[in-house]
């Protein structure tokens, strides 16, 4: 870990943190290390696993870069690395789940989180209930004597809820329960989920931190409290992620400061224009004053990134088909964090209890690091081929 002053600056923390150049003869960056096997020197090392690196699914210099760096992040005791995103979801519940235990999870989840509880999870003997995105300490009605763990994620997955974070928390910790955010949204660099309680912090890096669309990995964070519990987990499943993705994302990390910074730029000025178009009828996005989610976004975030809604004003999937399709700089596609702009239609048929009724189709964009002008003028393409339908 290098070795840095306190107080030093967000970019200057990206540029440095996680490998010391002294630790590898000089070099700037981190050495790639494809492993499985690790010698040791003597019987008596092997047999107390006296060195630092013992076997490629336990750790590499590699993963440490990484890991260190987003500890720096995060405030954390620990972080693992995982082959992505999803499964920084799915191995922290299983480390802290076992048959009997209840769960509950806010109903504006990444949908995939959702079919893991509903179908594995219950499978296991685990017993989940959805709970209103906007509730606060009022959760407590709905913990139990079995409820172990709280599942997060502000802002939700396609719709922009905000939750109060450090509300949940005090209630989940008075029962014992722990708390888990998705915070795949903000970054660490606009929420930083342990300084409010939060006992695990969950990434898709595949995101923000490799910010290009070419790779998958996952990142969970967590405090002292939860951190030998999760790494015995991760160590028992094998699920190691191999070292090209690892050294993409510590790479990635190093410019995700001025990225996102533009990232958020162009989203404000974006949904600002989508505020005063004819055709859209609202703009999800809890950083505009608009949102509901608005004060406690500011309350408790430092800033917001490039993914947000907007609602088309009536005109069902036909509507919506004709937007997208004339749409030439955003893509179709799923994911979000890239470079490039994309676009996606919204299901909202899994939620329980959050059932919002936006009153036209729910179109998600992300928006990449091209030139705002350009994506307004794709925007006027896709609106202009609604109106083409009257
Ligand atoms: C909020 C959120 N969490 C987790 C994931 C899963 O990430 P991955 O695509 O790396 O599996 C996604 C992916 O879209 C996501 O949007």
């Amino acid at each position: 870990m290098t070795k840095l002053p306190k107080d030093i600056g967000i970019n200057t923390l990206l540029a440095h943190a996680g490998h010391d150049p002294e630790d590898y003869h000089g070099f700037v960056n981190p050495p790639v290390v494809h492993a499985s096997t690790v010698l040791f020197p003597d019987t008596e090392t092997m047999l107390g696993r006296k060195q630092r690196y013992t076997y490629g699914t336990r750790g590499t210099p590699t993963t440490d870069a990484l890991a260190s760096a987003v500890d720096a992040l995060e405030g954390s005791a620990g972080t693992i690395c995982v082959p992505s995103g999803l499964a920084a979801v799915t191995i922290p519940l299983l480390a802290f789940l076992s048959s009997g235990d209840h769960l509950l999870c806010v109903d504006s989840v990444y949908n995939p989180t959702r079919r893991f509880a509903d179908g594995l999870l219950k499978r296991m003997g685990v017993e989940t209930t959805y709970y209103e995105p906007e509730m606060g300490a009022d959760i407590e009605r709905l913990i139990r004597p079995n409820t172990k763990v709280v599942w997060t994620e502000s802002p939700g997955s396609n719709t922009f809820e905000m939750q109060d974070i450090p509300a949940i928390c005090e209630v989940a910790h008075r029962h014992d329960a722990i708390v888990m955010m998705d915070n795949t949204w903000a970054t660490p660099l606009y929420f930083k989920p342990l300084d409010f309680g939060v006992d695990i912090s969950i990434h898709a890096a595949t995101k923000y931190p490799g910010g290009h669309s070419d790779v998958l990995l996952g990142l969970v964070s967590a405090n002292e409290r939860c951190w030998t519990q999760l790494h015995d987990t991760h160590i028992t499943m094998g699920c190691c992620s191999g070292p090209d993705d690892v050294y993409q994302v510590q790479r990635g990390l190093k410019t995700m400061g001025i990225r996102l910074d533009r990232h958020q730029k162009s989203a404000l000025e974006i949904a600002r224009w989508c505020e005063g178009q004819d055709g859209i009828a609202s703009v999800l996005n809890p950083a505009l004053p608009s949102h509901p989610g608005y004060d406690l976004w500011k309350r408790d975030f430092s800033g917001s990134s490039g993914l947000f809604s907007i609602v088309l004003d009536g005109g069902g999937q036909d509507a919506a088909a004709a937007f997208l399709d004339a749409l030439t700089i955003f893509g179709l596609g799923y994911s979000w964090g890239g470079h490039e702009s994309l676009a996606v239609l919204v299901n909202l048929s899994d939620r329980t209890v959050a059932r919002g009724d936006y009153g036209g189709s729910v179109i998600r964009l992300q928006i990449g690091l091209e030139d705002p002008a350009d994506l307004v003028a794709d925007l006027e393409r896709g609106l202009a081929a609604v109106k083409a339908l009257d």
